[in-house]
């Protein structure tokens, strides 16, 4: 086989085989085929899609690239949780602890974050002692006593991804639904769950920008879970504006505590119950998602998640103490209101805005070097539909630098103000079961 003939061949919009598309990713994997050939490969991917069968056979070699995780020692039917991506998405700490306290059990491997805030591990971090690197052994052993464990990667995922991203992030190549789906999937598959529930979400603040495109993606990537042999169920959420309060390290593992004690945000306590009703019925311990909605509410009400929560910290090394008291997590020096200019309802908050402003505070990474700053980030005092006074506050900035002149001025232009009345924003649009 010759990589130019199988350019031209996608180039001409022509099926490739799924021995073809293996060659390309071995051979790229094992830097035979040299970046300059991939990059125009992936573009012409970009401009004429993939079939379906060919999304499948990219997301398999993908997956044969490097190790499968083998989850057979853990008893029970095992269900992962994966967004997309968005500013306050502190989900799977609530999810992960929430579905355990199920009987479900919860193997999960997560990543760190680049931009906006940090990901579940960084966040997780934010506890003192918190060990988010444990070998499989442990892992296994962890989730058969507790239902739950939520670790770094191990292993050699999916490397054929590790490159191509990298390369489609230099190329302008992200944006292609077959590449993305494939990418997410094969990162999921290789982790070895049983059941996968994916968020997709769309808006200002996420990587789809438009429900039409999320709603593609989501089909594409239940369609490769599905022929892969996982039941994978798509919710498609808005991220228009930011979700809960909390945007930021230890903000959020505080705002997370409160939703393990039935006191969380009303649109975060939501997405978790619907996105967990779902888990548990994939994992076989509901009959429906209506009877697992009504079983996991009372394991918010009666404290039985916020447990798991603590067994699961407990087991991983880290303090408790802070857990049954959020104030000893990290906090930032000064606390600063910005405060309303205008009467009036919130139209809009711009999550892609809130996002980088909380990176400017130190919440998230500009590059892989940087260091957060886990007490910094911004809580929200007004959300969509709201009723605002001018002086009252929209938000709070929690911040360890001696100027924030600019921050409050970027979350002064995140809120939309109108005269009329807005109706609270749907939160979940469609999920595709
Ligand atoms: N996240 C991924 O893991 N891969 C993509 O291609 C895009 C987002």
């Amino acid at each position: 086989m010759r990589m130019t003939d199988l350019i031209s061949k996608k180039r001409h919009n022509i099926e490739l085989t799924t021995t073809e598309i293996e060659w390309i990713i071995k051979g790229y994997t094992n830097k035979e085929i040299p970046d300059y050939q991939m990059s125009s490969f992936l573009m012409a991917v970009v401009f004429n899609g993939m079939t379906k069968a060919e999304q499948l056979a990219l997301t398999q070699a993908m997956v044969n690239s490097g190790d499968v995780i083998d989850l057979s020692a853990i008893e029970g039917i095992k269900v992962d949780k994966h967004s997309t991506g968005g500013v306050g998405d502190k989900t799977s700490l609530i999810l992960g602890p929430l579905v355990a306290s199920m009987g479900v059990p919860v193997a999960k491997m997560s990543g760190r974050g680049l931009g906006h805030t940090g990901g579940t591990l960084d966040k997780l971090e934010s506890i003192s002692g918190m060990k988010i690197e444990l070998d499989m052994q442990d892992f296994v052993k962890q989730v058969n006593e507790i239902k739950l464990s939520i670790i770094g990667q191990t292993g050699n995922l999916a490397p054929a991804d590790k490159y191509l991203y990298a390369l489609r992030d230099v190329t302008g190549t992200v944006e292609s639904i077959p590449l993305i789906a494939s990418s997410i999937m094969s990162k999921k598959i290789a982790a070895g769950a049983d059941g996968i529930v994916l968020d997709v979400k769309f808006g200002a603040g996420a990587f789809m920008k438009t429900l039409d495109d999320a709603k593609v993606l989501a089909k594409a990537m239940v369609e490769i879970g599905r022929d892969a042999g996982r039941e994978t169920v798509a919710f498609l959420t808005d991220m228009n504006q930011p979700l809960g309060f909390a945007i930021g390290n230890a903000l959020e593992v505080k705002e997370a505590i409160e939703t393990l004690n039935g006191r969380g945000p009303a649109d975060l306590e939501e997405l978790v119950l619907q996105l967990a009703s779902y888990m548990v019925v994939l994992a076989k311990k509901a009959a429906n998602t209506e009877q697992a909605y009504v079983q996991l509410k009372e394991k918010l009400r009666n404290g039985e998640a916020l447990q798991k929560f603590k067994d699961f910290v407990a087991a991983q090394g880290g303090d408790i103490n802070q857990i049954e008291d959020p104030n000893l997590l990290p906090s930032a020096s000064t606390v600063l209101p910005v405060i309303a200019s205008q009467t009036g309802y919130v139209e809009k908050i711009d999550a892609l805005k809130i996002g980088i402003a909380a990176m400017k505070l130190g919440a998230g990474r500009a590059t892989k070097e940087d260091t957060i700053d886990m007490g910094v980030g911004i809580v929200l005092n007004k959300k969509v539909g709201e009723f605002v006074n001018m002086g009252d506050v929209l938000a709070y900035i929690h911040t360890n630098q001696a100027d924030s002149t600019e921050v409050i001025a970027d979350i002064h232009q995140a809120y939309e103000m109108t005269e009329s009345p807005v109706c609270s924003p749907t939160l979940i649009y469609d999920i595709i079961a």
